[in-house]
């Protein structure tokens, strides 16, 4: 059978660019080896879906290219999903820093991108693989198989590849997008699992391992960059907004500093506790500002006088530092099992930016999280999912 436009991923960024070309007439043929479409949507924000984020600009997302995400995030902004969410009555609420979340469930969003599938004509096969992809004269042609339809030729003028990254492979996550790539001649840039927790030696997970469970609204920086958010202390290591944020940055080998309490300063407030009771430990005047167990932790491993009287300001100093200025280097990350996305991925060099299409392959594309173009946390990786797609879908 001959397709115009044949998609590889119905996930958010294949979805959108079917609707789109849909939109324009063209026979859409969407197909998922997955058996449900959209599943990262499904799980995202913790089942609410971060769908997008009222600040989105190039500055949040990382690429060798920092402006190569400039043209699509222009083309279809976070005004432009969110008219279409609106359209739909779907529910939804600002939580901090722009990121908007349904109020009800990320299911809606799903069923939102299928039913403007379906009006538009884009047909979905699930439970589908696509092999032997190669370029014809007036497109491409590929096989593929489902298990109880067989096997079935098909040909396309247009190849959008929407396959996503490698992050959680037990959703279907493959390097076939990748592959796909190379098998084309395109460049593929390093990839690594980004926004994920980082884990820790032994004998430093050993000596935190009381900590587990504990947040804290910390600065996290890399070198210039800072994240101010949440921090999780947990069994395995570092997590929570801050430390996901911070790992995209993060190399083997790099030291990651936190300031447990930013706004405050300690050697101060730790020298006016001094004056108004001696007699406390350093873990009480701690305590004051931070959870207990990290209080009694910290205190712990200063080792100084037990009443704070008598900690000299030298004393204090180092207190200050290992509150505001704890360093430390990760051992690694919880890899690609539990990362949100992948960083890196087809190279932009080889993409146009306006239709994402391949310089050198007319009529293939590269859409959503398979090109090296990677969000923040907050909404921002569906926000390029959309743009990047919708921007497809007008050409392909
Ligand atoms: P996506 O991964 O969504 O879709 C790819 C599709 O291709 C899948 O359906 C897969 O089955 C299919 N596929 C892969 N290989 C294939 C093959 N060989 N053959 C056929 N089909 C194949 N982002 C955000 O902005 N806000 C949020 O709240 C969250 N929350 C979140 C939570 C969790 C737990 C994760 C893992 C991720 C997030 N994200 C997020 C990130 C976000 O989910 C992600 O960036 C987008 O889903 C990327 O959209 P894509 O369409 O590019 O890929």
């Amino acid at each position: 059978m001959t397709w115009d436009v044949l998609i590889i991923g119905a996930g958010a960024a294949g979805m959108m660019a079917a609707i789109e070309a849909g939109k324009r007439g063209r026979r859409v043929l969407v197909v998922d080896h997955a058996t449900k479409p959209g599943e990262k949507i499904r799980i995202s924000g913790g089942g609410r879906c971060n769908f997008t984020n009222v600040h989105t600009s190039p500055k949040h997302f990382l690429s060798d290219n920092p402006s190569f995400a400039i043209s699509a995030l222009k083309r279809y902004s976070p005004r432009d999903f969110i008219a279409l969410v609106e359209r739909y009555g779907i529910a939804y609420h600002e939580k901090a820093l722009g990121q908007l979340f349904c109020d009800g469930s990320a299911q809606q969003i799903v069923d939102m991108l299928l039913a403007e599938m379906r009006l538009n004509g884009a047909e979905l096969r699930l439970g589908t693989t696509v092999d032997r992809v190669r370029k014809t004269e007036t497109g491409f042609a590929a096989v593929l198989s489902h298990d109880q339809r067989g096997i079935e030729p098909v040909e396309c003028t247009s190849l959008v590849v929407a396959t996503g990254g490698k992050s959680i492979p037990k959703m279907g996550a493959t390097g076939y997008g990748y592959e796909l790539a190379k098998s084309f001649g395109l460049k593929v840039t390093e990839t690594r699992p980004a926004l994920v927790p980082l884990t820790l030696d032994p004998p430093t997970l050993a000596r935190l391992e009381p900590l587990s469970g504990i947040a804290i609204d910390a600065v996290v920086s890399h070198g210039k960059t800072k994240f101010a958010e949440a921090l999780l202390f947990t069994h395995r290591g570092l997590s929570g907004p801050a430390m996901l944020q911070i790992s995209s940055f993060w190399r083997e080998g790099d030291e990651i500093a936190v300031a447990m309490l930013p706004d405050l300063d300690v050697f101060a407030a730790l020298r006016a506790a001094r004056a108004e009771n001696g007699r406390q430990s350093l873990q009480t005047g701690l305590g004051a500002f931070l959870p207990k167990r990290l209080a009694q932790m910290i205190a712990g491993e200063l080792k100084g006088p037990e009443r704070l009287g008598d900690w000299s300001d030298k004393l204090l100093r180092t207190a200050e530092t290992a509150v505001n200025s704890w360093r430390f280097k990760p051992a690694g990350s919880e890899g690609y099992r539990t990362a949100e996305v992948t960083h890196g991925g087809v190279d932009t060099a080889d993409l146009d930016s306006r239709t994402l299409q391949a310089k050198a392959v007319p009529g293939l594309y590269f859409v959503g999280e398979v090109v090296d173009v990677t969000g923040w946390l907050g909404g921002y990786n569906f926000q390029w999912a959309w743009a990047s797609g919708w921007c497809a879908g007008q050409v392909a």
